[in-house]
C-alpha cells in the first residue's frame, strides 16, 4: 500500500529499515515509483518485470519493435548522476533509456560542477533534477538517493528517483537483473524454487548480495549458502532478515565442497575500496576463486554469475563454458532496466499489449 513521503520528517524516514520505508516509494497503482530499495518487490513484481523484459527483447529483434519502443517514453528526459565508478551499469541504464527513446543528460564527476564551488549535492542534484524527468544515481555515499526522494517529494517536481547502487547498502536494479538471469535459467527447471544458491567472495561489503539474498526469500525451498572468510562473511542485518523471513541459509569459509551441491554460484570480487586507511582485507582467490578445474564437480545444469567487475576470482579460461551465463546476465541486465524504467512511467501495459511481438 502507497505512503506519502511528504508526511514524515527526515529523521523519522532515515531512522526506517528497509522494509518500512518500501511502501513510501510505490506509486499510486502498485507500481514502483521511485526504485531504492530491494525490499519493495515481491514476487508478483519481480515475475512481471521479468515477463516484461523478454517481451521487450523479443520486440526488439524487429525494426517495427524497436520503431514502438523508442516511441514509448520520447517526451521524457533521463539525468544519470553517476559520480561513483562505472561504466558498466551506467551504460546499461543509457542504452535503456536509448532504446525507450529517452534522451539522458549526466554528471559523472563533481570536480566539473558547482559541488566543486561548495555546492551540495542535495542543492546540485535538485537542479539537474529540475530539467529531467528521472534520475537514475550512483553515489559513494548510502542514502543519497533516498535523500533525494524525500526532498522532491516537498517540492512541486517529485521526480522519480532510481538507485544505481549506493554505497556498501543497496543495487536494487543489479538485483532485478540477478533474479532475471535466474528466472531465465531455471525456466524449464521449474523456475527458482527449491534451488541452492551459493554466494562466493566479499559478502559483507558487496551492496549486490545485500539486495540480492533478500529477493530470493520470495522463492519457496530456496537454500542460500555464504562462502566468505570470517573477516568478511555477510553481515548481521542481512542475516537477521533471512532468519526473520524464515529463510533457509548457512555460512562457511569452505568454498569449494560446496560447489557440487549448487544450481547457481555467484561469485564477488574484493571490494577493497572501502578498506579504512592502514586496513587490507581480502581473500585469496586459490580459496575463493573459480578455477577451470572446478567445473568438473559444477553440476551439468548449474549456472555460474558474476556481477562484475572480476578480478582473478573467476579464471578466464571458464568463460567459453555454457554454464557461464555473466556476460548473459549483463545484456539482461539492459533489458530489466528497459522493463523498470517503462514500468515507473505506466508503459508497461502499451508494450504487453502492442500485439508486436515476433
Ligand atoms: C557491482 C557494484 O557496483 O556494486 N558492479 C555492478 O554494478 N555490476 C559489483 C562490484 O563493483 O563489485
Amino acid at each position: 500500500m502507497k505512503k506519502f513521503l511528504g508526511t514524515l520528517d527526515w529523521e523519522t524516514f532515515h531512522r526506517m529499515d528497509p522494509f518500512q520505508k518500501a511502501p513510501y516509494f510505490q506509486g499510486e497503482d502498485g507500481r514502483p515509483y521511485h526504485v531504492l530499495v530491494a525490499q519493495q518487490f515481491d514476487r508478483a513484481a519481480l515475475e512481471a518485470l521479468g515477463h516484461l523484459a523478454t517481451t521487450v527483447r523479443r520486440m526488439a529483434k524487429t525494426e517495427k519493435g524497436m520503431d514502438f519502443l523508442a516511441g514509448l517514453l520520447r517526451h521524457k528526459r533521463a539525468m544519470l548522476y553517476f559520480t561513483q565508478p562505472s561504466s558498466r551499469t551506467f551504460l546499461s541504464f543509457t542504452a535503456a533509456c536509448q532504446i525507450l527513446g529517452m534522451p539522458v543528460g549526466e554528471v559523472r564527476d563533481t570536480a566539473v560542477s558547482s559541488e566543486f564551488k561548495g555546492e551540495s549535492k542535495e542543492d546540485s542534484v535538485r537542479t539537474f533534477s529540475s530539467y529531467y524527468d528521472l534520475i537514475i544515481m550512483r553515489e559513494k555515499d548510502g542514502g543519497l538517493a533516498e535523500r533525494m526522494a524525500w526532498v522532491f517529494a516537498r517540492t512541486d517536481r517529485p521526480v522519480p528517483v532510481v538507485n544505481a547502487g549506493s554505497g556498501k547498502d543497496q543495487h536494487p536494479t543489479q538485483a532485478l537483473l540477478d533474479i532475471y538471469t535466474l528466472q531465465r535459467s531455471f525456466e524449464t527447471r521449474g523456475g527458482i524454487d527449491g534451488k541452492v544458491i551459493l554466494f562466493v567472495g566479499d559478502l559483507l561489503r558487496g551492496r549486490t548480495v545485500r539486495s540480492l539474498s533478500w529477493l530470493l526469500t520470495h522463492y519457496r525451498n530456496v537454500h542460500q549458502i555464504f562462502a566468505a572468510p570470517p573477516e568478511l562473511q555477510l553481515a548481521s542485518d542481512v542475516q537477521e532478515a533471512l532468519k526473520k523471513a524464515g529463510a533457509s541459509y548457512e555460512l562457511t569459509d569452505d568454498f569449494e565442497t560446496h560447489i557440487p551441491e549448487a544450481d547457481a554460484i555467484y561469485m564477488t570480487r574484493v571490494q577493497d575500496e572501502w578498506d579504512l586507511p592502514g586496513e587490507r582485507r581480502t581473500f585469496d582467490n586459490r580459496k575463493y576463486g573459480f578455477r577451470v578445474e572446478h567445473l568438473s564437480v559444477l553440476k551439468s545444469d548449474a549456472v555460474l554469475m558474476h556481477p562484475f567487475p572480476r578480478r582473478q576470482e573467476i579464471a578466464v579460461e571458464v568463460d567459453a563454458d555454457p554454464r557461464a551465463v555473466y556476460w548473459r546476465q549483463m545484456r539482461n541486465g539492459m533489458w530489466i532496466r528497459v522493463a523498470l524504467i517503462a514500468t515507473i512511467f505506466g508503459k508497461d501495459h502499451d508494450i504487453l499489449e502492442s500485439g508486436l511481438i515476433s
